[in-house]
């Protein structure tokens, strides 16, 4: 489950992700729906500002080209030219409308009787006009038609017309027609086409629909229509394909893939680190669990990063300090127990074997038969044998106070090594001594003697026949080192925890206290005491005592 073990790794990370990832979202939302609308309103005012345009265009081209046939309708020319039964060009009238029909937009400038008889073409190169039939749209425009579209079906090109009547005196003579090209007016749209997604139209009675080429299309759905340009004649701006809004709705989900993509990805990120967060603080509170049952071994991998590092750290420090402490404490109270017993066993013990010993003595003096008297030898041995016992505890239950002072250590080590010869030479064992020979340790000499005394006989019930123990003394890191080292039998793990504790013995007969008194007078006389050791190839035993703090000159 996600919340299991109230993790608060987990909330902590969650609440960020959410805090994080809502305002976005929410913020991306509102920037679609506005953005979205702007875009809309924007695009479609601007359109519908172009389509008016180009209908305005349209309708001003258109006035224009009234313009020029009011011209030619006033020409006198023109109405004498009507007015005549057996009409002739003058080459004034030819000149003036070859003149006005040379223009692109124009096919031709023709003249018709009021019967709608064609009187004149001009340019004459221009083929006959397709006859216009009834369904040809006819609208006014001013005091002018204009006819058409016409599309021719064999594919030409379109044209449609603007036709003036000529009158004089309010008598009508006939007409002045100019044929323009559909094309010069339906290119007008051009700038309206973007190609694809939009698309103009001239619609004619909504029953003709022409594109910017001139050709007729089917009706599509209208966007914008324009005001009209003549009576039945206006611009409509086609949507072909609704392409524009697909590509904007791809790119909206795009963006919107893109966002749920970022928040899944966000979110695998977030457990990915909450979960490493958890791993580190696992053994955090895995520690703290074995240290409240009360075992202060649990170390705590101090390889966090950043804060959950120096947390371990601290972690590891208070738990020595724990131990230390209780370990102090307890020493305390067993030292003052132990003071107590020694004091007992000094009274109550040693003044009736003094006693026990004083008599034994007598009983043997006054004794004549050899087997008693060697009965009485046996029990004086075996009182001197508990005497040492006891003599021993109380060394280790009531050490001196050591009286220190500068010891030549290799002294000591060439006094012990006389002491032990006999031992030595018997079991053929080499006992070396290295190291600086000028070396001197403040310390009490007996302490010493006895401190090292017991470490080599040790290591001499330890080596085998023919074995090898080293003395050893160096000054190292403003400390002097003494090593007592010996390729004896060795101790495994289990042993070496307690071999330190008094009465701890693996030989029959030992007392299991030399070590213990070691250790304690090598710290009376501010020293530590560390030992290594292997089963099967030897034990170091390494006294440090570090220098006296030197006086700062006065
Ligand atoms: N140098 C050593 N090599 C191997 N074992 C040792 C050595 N020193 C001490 N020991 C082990 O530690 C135990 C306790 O030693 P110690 O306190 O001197 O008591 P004791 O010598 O009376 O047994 C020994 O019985 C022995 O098992
Ligand atoms: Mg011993």
């Amino acid at each position: 489950m996600f919340w299991r073990h109230n993790n608060l790794a987990r909330r902590y990370m969650f609440a960020a992700l959410v805090a994080a990832i809502v305002p976005l979202l929410v913020i991306a939302f509102l920037y679609d729906r506005y953005s979205v609308r702007l875009i809309d309103t924007i695009s479609r005012s601007r359109t519908e500002g172009e389509v008016q345009a180009v209908a305005v265009r349209m309708g001003s081209f258109l006035r224009a080209q009234l313009n020029r046939l009011e011209n030619i309708a006033d020409l006198p020319e023109t109405a004498q030219f009507l007015a005549s039964d057996h009409p002739v060009m003058s080459d004034t009238l030819y000149d003036f409308l070859l003149l006005e029909a040379d223009s692109p937009d124009v096919y031709a400038i023709e003249l018709y009787s009021m019967e709608e008889r064609l009187l004149a073409t001009v340019p004459q190169t221009q083929s006959p006009p397709p006859v216009q039939d009834a369904t040809t749209p006819f609208v006014s425009f001013e005091q002018a038609d204009v006819i058409g579209p016409v599309l021719p079906p064999n594919g030409l090109p379109g044209w449609f017309m603007i036709r003036l009547p000529v009158s004089v005196n309010r008598a009508e003579l006939g007409y002045v027609v100019m044929r323009l090209r559909l094309n010069s007016l339906t290119e007008k749209m051009g700038p309206l086409i973007l190609t694809g997604i939009k698309s103009p139209q001239l619609v004619v009675f909504d029953r003709i629909h022409l594109n910017a080429a001139g050709h007729r299309v089917a009706a599509g759905s209208v966007l914008h229509s324009s005001n009209p340009i003549l009576p039945g004649w206006h611009l409509d701006l086609v949507a072909l394909t609704d392409k524009l809004n697909d590509r904007r709705q791809a790119l909206r989900l795009t963006l919107l893939i893109l966002s749920f993509a970022l928040v899944l990805a966000l979110g695998l990120l977030f457990f990915q680190l909450s979960n490493r967060l958890t791993g580190y603080l696992r053994p955090l509170k895995e520690g703290a669990d074995a240290l409240s049952r009360g075992d202060f071994s649990a170390n705590v991998p101090e390889n966090g990063p950043g804060e959950l590092g120096s947390l371990a750290r601290a972690f590891n420090h208070m738990r020595r300090h724990l131990r230390d402490m209780i370990n102090s404490r307890v020493d305390i109270e067993r030292r003052a127990a132990l003071g107590n017993m020694a004091a007992g066993i000094a009274h109550e013990v040693r003044n009736p074997l003094a006693t026990i010993a004083a008599t034994v003595y007598g009983l043997k003096r006054g004794e004549t038969s050899p087997e008693r008297v060697e009965m009485y030898d046996e029990m004086s041995g075996e009182i001197e044998r508990v005497d040492r016992a006891i003599e021993e505890f109380l060394k280790y239950a009531r050490p001196s106070t050591p009286k220190r002072e500068p010891v030549l250590v290799r002294d000591t080590f060439r006094g012990l090594r006389t002491l032990t010869s006999a031992q030595v030479l018997e079991r053929n064992i080499t006992l070396n001594l290295g190291g600086d020979s000028q070396l001197e340790l403040m310390i009490d000499p007996a302490h010493l003697r006895q401190i090292l005394l017991n470490l080599i006989l040790n290591a001499i019930q330890a080596v085998p026949d023919g074995g090898l123990i080293s003395l050893k003394v160096l000054h190292l890191c403003g400390a002097t080192v003494l090593t007592v080292e010996d390729n004896g039998a060795g101790m495994d793990g289990a042993t070496l925890d307690k071999v330190m504790r008094p009465f701890f013995t693996t030989r029959s007969g030992g007392s299991g206290l030399g070590l213990a008194v070691t250790a304690e007078l090598t710290r009376a006389n501010g020293g530590y005491i560390h030992i290594d050791s292997t089963p099967g190839t030897g034990t170091t035993v390494t006294l440090t005592f570090p220098d006296p703090p030197r006086e700062a000159p006065e």
